[in-house]
């Protein structure tokens, strides 16, 4: 297990806030039932999970600036750091009683991805990485999939959803990428789609219109796993463009070509 005074400070605040989120969950089933159905109560357990873990971190690191979904810009009086923090990625899976959500904490240094932390309470997987550290899911060191056949490879992706642009971009990505592959999913959780992937479990990953918070541990777990990130134009830009690309390097590279191939 990685055990940098870091990733011990990362993991503690994301078990901490993983803690109340189990417990709200529980009750989000007991709540499918009623008619105005659980979505207030789902947006106090974000919030209250958010506050858990802005605590947490401020009082390890009281000079870092943070970025959380929520709350927005925190600045710091050390700008060299900021965490970037998803309280609750996957709302509509942990909305719909699926188990399948994740907070997400990143930590940028001098602008580029330092560390990351993705933590699935349910499934209790947590993964880490630190530059230069490699990547590790619980006690076990991880490295993306080996595969490099495009047909045996397994991919995923997020769906524009109600309000978000480029549904007909993305059927076309879609497209490419079903006629050449062994598949694709969409389980709801970038954060996790993307720690998938440094775990191998998953060949690539493309996604349009996220968030920094979406992405920022996600892109770390991939790199220390000796995978690739880019945005889709191929840079590393992801942060402001808001698209992604990862994968083990040969899929990447692949998912890279079928993703920008012209629609139509
Ligand atoms: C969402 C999830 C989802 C992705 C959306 C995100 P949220 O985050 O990561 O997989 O497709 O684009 O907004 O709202 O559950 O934190
Ligand atoms: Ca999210
Ligand atoms: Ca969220």
């Amino acid at each position: 297990m990685l055990r940098t005074p870091l990733i011990n400070v990362m993991t503690a605040a994301a078990q901490k806030a993983g803690r109340g989120l189990v417990r709200d969950f529980g009750e989000v089933e007991h709540l499918q039932v009623s008619k105005k159905g659980p979505a207030d109560f789902v947006s106090v357990a974000d919030r209250k999970a958010e506050k858990v873990l802005f605590e947490e971190l401020q009082k390890a690191r009281p000079k870092y600036g943070l970025l959380m979904e929520e709350r927005g810009a925190v600045e710091g009086s050390d700008t060299s750091n900021r965490w970037l923090v998803d309280p609750l990625d996957g709302t509509t899976n942990f909305l719909h009683g699926i188990p399948q959500w994740a907070i997400s904490i990143g930590l940028e240094r001098d602008g580029q991805m330092f560390a990351g932390v993705i933590y699935n309470p349910v499934t209790d997987e947590m993964f880490a990485a630190e530059k230069g550290q490699g990547a590790f899911l619980n006690g076990r060191r991880l490295r993306v999939s080996a595969r490099r056949d495009l047909s045996l490879a397994l991919f995923a992706t997020g769906i524009p959803f109600q309000g978000r642009e480029g549904h007909e971009p993305f059927l076309a990505q879609l497209a490419e990428v079903m006629a050449v592959s062994a598949g694709v999913r969409r389980y709801g959780a970038a954060s996790l789609d993307l720690a998938w992937v440094a775990a191998g479990r998953y060949e690539g990953f493309w996604e349009q219109n996220l968030k920094p918070w979406d992405m920022a541990a996600g892109a770390i777990l991939i790199t220390e796993a000796g995978g690739f990130v880019t945005d889709f134009a191929g840079d590393r830009d992801m942060f402001n463009r808001g698209d992604i690309i990862a994968g083990n390097p040969a899929m990447h590279a692949a998912l890279c070509k079928l993703v920008k191939a012209p629609a139509g």
